[in-house]
């Protein structure tokens, strides 16, 4: 309405516009001039007050979704993009900003075609304590897509994001980059993707993937930290089954190229998997109690939380006497941890090891460990790749890092070696040599050549390295290692088996005991299992004021 009148002002400045029936028959007469001006956002039918403009204005906003419409939404499981914004804010605490910006596109039918919110919700509001900017892209406006208006609205709001120091949450349901308004769409798309670089390792970064997630839309979650997908509705590829037939002359299904629970399990892409749209609400909220709201603060830990220096004895029985039987890591992990709660990270993903976050005498940390239950623990290329992401992100995020080891060494195999082992591993190293947040260690069992440094080892500068008495820290396992220091000796041997016996315990008593390594103070105590939860937790609070300095660089060159 203002805009009208000055409008008219304009047209002829000398007369004032006393009546309503004046400023119609003006609009009217400019309307025909101009063609369709619904697409300047006017209101052809003048109401009679500026607040019920606005309230009319608002309404048609917000209730763009038929109730007819939401009922389906709701029977699979999904939110309207609106009802995802209000699961996550806090009641009363949202404001949204840019409600009523439109696009300006004409091409292909956009001329005057009424996009409200131009297909995304983007604001902010409390989650908790901590102020959260976030988007939703709604996937009933012309399937959420990104357009130029769309973008400029996302990236308004990832710049406060960044001003103010708060965490930033993606509701993804989106056909892509809208294809009428063509380069505007992928410079959209362009400036979106340089704010996520902006933004990664100042402030945490959370994309939850609730609908489609196709074409190099994709690259904006894979540049945040974490990315919760819905096992069900959501999808995410980079091409589809009908591109990939058109170019490789492959079949393939939507499920084997981008469902989450692939992505979850065999690309890694994905962090977590939820039930449903809720589910990965409460996901965020979990992440978030982790961490600090930008990269100058440190994570929520809750020093009311006393320290209990009681043994805990059951810790002592789970290490299986035979050193080749499994031990479950995730128990132990269970038993050092407040309340038995680790928030696994990747939980599908590399299965031979465990990430996580947890608290430790109310303490955030986060878990790093080997898994003897899948694959002996041993490190291939996906769990050295798992490990260093997971490492990065606790060190901007100065989260503390606890790693448990019972690690027989990488995985030897054609595969590995010619896919890249080497470089995989090698991030594993860079990863825990550059964090310069508190890092304690334990090695629970085996601790084996390369593998032992890669899972933070005293060289790799953790603060404190503790081992169990069944510990074994040694260049490579016993059996192996007399196998090649024996050969010859074992070949002439009247009783191959008996001597290989006998060696194998003459090295694992010389070598492969935490004796040997606390002799050299490689390891700062050999503790009993019962004492791990305090003498960690006592740990933690000593280490917390570390200040570390590094020599001045752009980043390290870590090898990708
Ligand atoms: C413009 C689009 C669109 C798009 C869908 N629509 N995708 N409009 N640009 N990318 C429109 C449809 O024409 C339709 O408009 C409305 O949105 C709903 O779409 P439907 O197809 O009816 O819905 P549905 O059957 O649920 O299928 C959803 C869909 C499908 C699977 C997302 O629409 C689809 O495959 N779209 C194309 C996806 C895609 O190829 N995206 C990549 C774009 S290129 P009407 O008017 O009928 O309501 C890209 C590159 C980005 O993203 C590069 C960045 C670096």
């Amino acid at each position: 309405m203002r805009v009208c009148v000055r409008v008219a002002r304009v047209l002829n400045p000398a007369r004032k516009l006393e009546c309503a029936d004046k400023k119609r028959s003006i609009i009217a007469t400019l309307s025909a001039c101009c063609g369709n001006m619904t697409r300047f956002g006017f209101f052809m039918t003048l109401p009679t007050d500026p607040l019920s403009t606005l309230q009319q204005r608002r309404k048609k906003i917000i209730e763009n979704i038929s109730p007819e419409k939401l009922a389906v939404l709701h029977a699979k499981g999904s939110l309207s993009a609106r009802e995802r914004m209000g699961a996550l804010f806090m009641e009363g605490s949202f404001q949204e900003l840019g409600m009523h910006a439109h696009h300006n596109a004409v091409a292909f039918g956009m001329e005057g075609r009424e996009l409200p919110t131009d297909g995304v919700i983007t604001g902010t509001g409390y989650v908790g304590s901590t102020q959260v900017a976030a988007f939703s892209q709604d996937f009933s406006l012309l399937a959420g897509t990104m357009g130029k208006m769309q973008a400029r609205k996302i990236v308004r709001l990832m710049r406060h994001a960044l001003r103010v120091g708060v965490p930033m949450v993606a509701f993804k349901d989106s056909g892509g980059a809208r294809i009428q308004e063509g380069v505007d769409a992928l410079s959209g798309y362009g400036d979106v993707f340089y704010y996520n670089v902006m933004l990664s390792g100042v402030v945490p970064q959370i994309a939850v993937i609730l609908g489609p997630c196709a074409g190099g839309a994709a690259y904006s979650p894979a540049l945040m930290d974490f990315v919760i997908m819905t096992r069900r509705n959501a999808y995410m590829f980079l091409t589809g089954p009908e591109v990939i037939k058109a170019v490789t002359g492959r079949s393939t299904t939507m499920d084997e190229v981008g469902s989450a629970e692939m992505h979850a399990s065999v690309s890694g892409n994905v962090h977590f998997l939820a039930e449903n749209d809720q589910h990965a609400i409460a996901l965020v909220k979990q992440v978030l109690s982790y961490l600090p709201p930008n990269n100058t603060e440190d994570p929520p830990h809750d020093f009311s939380v006393g320290i209990d220096e009681s043994a805990d004895e059951g810790l002592r029985d789970l290490v299986p006497k035979d050193s080749s039987e499994p031990l479950d890591m995730r128990v132990i992990i269970q038993r050092l941890v407040d309340g038995g709660e680790l928030l696994e990270v990747h939980a599908n993903f590399a299965r031979n090891v465990i990430v996580g976050f947890a608290r430790i005498a109310g303490v955030v940390v986060g878990v790093v460990a080997n898994q003897p239950m899948v694959m002996a623990g041993a490190l291939d290329m996906d769990a050295a790749d798992k490990i260093s992401r997971f490492v990065r992100t606790c060190n901007v995020y100065n989260v503390p890092l606890v790693t448990l080891v019972d690690v027989p060494g990488f995985l030897p195999g054609v595969e590995q070696e010619r896919s890249g082992i080497i470089r995989h591993g090698a991030k594993m190293l860079h990863a825990f040599a550059s964090c310069t947040t508190p890092k304690l260690t334990v090695i629970v069992r085996k601790a084996y050549g390369g593998s032992y440094l890669a899972m933070c080892s005293q060289e790799m500068r953790a603060d404190m390295v503790f081992a169990w008495p069944s510990a074994e820290i040694a260049v490579m396992g016993a059996e192996a290692a007399v196998k090649i220091l024996y050969r010859k000796e074992l070949d002439q041997a009247s009783d191959r088996r008996a001597m290989a016996t006998e060696l194998t315990q003459q090295y694992r008593e010389k070598f492969a005991s935490p004796y040997v390594a606390a002799a050299n103070f490689y390891i700062t105590d050999v503790i009993d299992p019962a004492d791990t939860r305090w003498m960690l937790a006592l740990a933690l609070r000593k280490t917390l004021g570390k200040r570390e300095l590094r020599p001045a660089k752009k980043h390290g060159n870590m090898p990708l």
